[in-house]
């Protein structure tokens, strides 16, 4: 984005992100970086947005350098080697160290910080017939003590440390607790800031990895990334997978940077994410008897309208199916109107048992994309029950049947049901951002 971050720009995403949890990851490294008081003063204009942030810290780069400046170098300082007593005395050193530089920064921007111990270890064991000594693996996250923090508009400080309860500190991957946090959190995202531009293969940056090409890398092309970026990807892939639909990896040391990837749809370093519409399918002829399944109660209800299946059948190209496991659990359909310039979406179900997931959102999007893609000018419904559901989630408007395309102003009286009649304009209207 521009150097001046358009607010603007930032006001289309707040509500999107009010109240949510974002994980911010910064790198041992990015701590000493010159513009991480910058960073910091991001995150006060998060925190100013109600955006909750937890930060979580390496120190790989700071115990290598401590280890050196003792004369006793060692190998492994991110946490996934062997972590004997000399490691992890530095590693606690260290790690207190930046969480203090931390905290000064925080207050610097006049916003509270905490040192915390919520996450809970066990030793990694012996790997490969190797004792890996002090270094720990995350059993759990004390999520609701973090919780308690971003409820209270405390910043929570976790460091690459985990506690057994037993009197015990364990040596931890950073990349992996920020990962683990991010789940347990289940927050809406989890930015990486490294000292590199984001994934980089052979020396390119890759700007969109979809969850699906991140894997087909780490399967395929791990050879070609550099290591820090390995781990990265791994923990950018494995949130993903766990329900994280956004993970960021940016450059430390680009001016607002953090600002310009959650803020503009095209980002500045790499965006790993979860195609939202890969579980949407069209559906086919052998759907329809699926599909009145599906809107079975609703029909009950009277919150949609009866369809015969052979109506259903005659327009199944306009119906489309949401997917879990292969089973189908909400559907939608679009029906063109085409001198007009304008498609209905209809039929918008989601069955009980998977209600309050934002799958009826994610259905009513999806057919507002293909409705833009195709070139229509405005989306309209109708709807007796849920007309509240669409104004308030779907962004549609109170309109009249006499907007309505002629053909289907007349069912629409014939029916009788009084239906409310919602648009929502497509030109002009700015699409979906993926970057968001
Ligand atoms: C309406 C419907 C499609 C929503 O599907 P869903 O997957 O549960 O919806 P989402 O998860 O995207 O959204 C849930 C949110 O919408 C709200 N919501 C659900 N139904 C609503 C309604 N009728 N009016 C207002 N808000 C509603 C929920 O309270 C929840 O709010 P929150 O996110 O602030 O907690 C589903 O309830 C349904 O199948 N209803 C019966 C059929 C129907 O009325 N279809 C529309 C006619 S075309």
């Amino acid at each position: 984005m521009h150097k001046l971050t358009d607010l603007r720009e930032i006001l289309r995403y707040v509500p999107n992100y009010r109240e949510k949890v974002f994980v911010v990851a910064v790198d041992g490294e990015v701590v000493e970086f010159e513009q991480f008081q910058n960073l910091l003063l991001d995150i006060a204009l998060l925190r100013s947005l109600n955006i909750r942030v937890v930060l979580v810290h390496g120190a790989g780069h700071q115990i290598r350098r401590a280890a050196e400046e003792e004369g006793k170098p060692i190998t492994n300082s991110d946490g996934t080697g062997v972590t004997d007593a000399y490691t992890l005395r530095l590693a606690l050193n260290v790690s207190n160290r930046i969480t203090h530089e931390i905290l000064e920064g925080l207050a610097a921007c006049d916003l509270r910080g905490a040192c915390t111990n919520a996450v809970v270890a066990h030793p990694a064991g012996i790997l490969r017939g190797v004792d890996m000594q002090n270094t720990g693996k995350v059993d759990r996250i004390d999520s609701a003590y973090l919780r308690t923090l971003l409820d209270n508009g405390i910043v929570p400080i976790v460091q690459p440390l985990g506690f057994d309860g037993e009197g015990h500190t364990f040596r931890l991957n950073s990349d992996a607790v920020a990962m683990h946090v991010a789940l347990s959190l289940r927050a809406i995202k989890l930015v990486f800031i490294t000292s590199r531009d984001g994934i980089e293969r052979g020396g390119r940056l890759l700007r969109q990895l979809s969850v699906n090409e991140a894997e087909e890398i780490l399967k395929q092309g791990r050879e070609q990334l550099a290591t820090d970026n390995v781990s990265k990807l791994e923990h950018a892939f494995r949130a993903c997978e766990g329900g994280i639909e956004r993970v960021h990896i940016i450059n430390g040391r680009t001016d607002e940077g953090l600002l310009s990837e959650v803020f503009s749809p095209t980002g500045i370093g790499t965006l790993v994410y979860v195609n939202e519409y890969q579980s949407v399918r069209q559906a086919k002829k052998r759907d329809a008897r699926t599909i009145q399944k599906l809107i079975e109660p609703s029909v009950k209800n009277d919150e949609l309208l009866k369809r015969s299946r052979a109506t259903i059948e005659k327009h199944i190209g306009d119906y489309y199916l949401f997917e879990i496991d292969g089973n189908p659990v909400g559907c939608v359909a679009l029906h063109p109107y085409p001198e007009e310039r304008k498609a209905e979406l209809a039929c918008l179900s989601v069955s009980d048992s998977y209600e309050n997931r934002g799958i009826g959102r994610k259905l009513m999007n999806f057919v507002e994309k293909v409705a833009r893609e195709r070139g229509f000018k405005e989306l309209f419904l109708l709807s007796t029950q849920a007309f509240n559901y669409f104004q308030q989630k779907g962004g549609f408007q109170e309109a009249t049947p006499g907007d309505l395309p002629p053909a289907r102003r007349q069912q629409w009286e014939a029916s009788k049901r009084n239906s409310r009649v919602l648009v929502k304009p497509l030109q002009n209207a700015g699409a979906a951002a993926p970057g968001a």
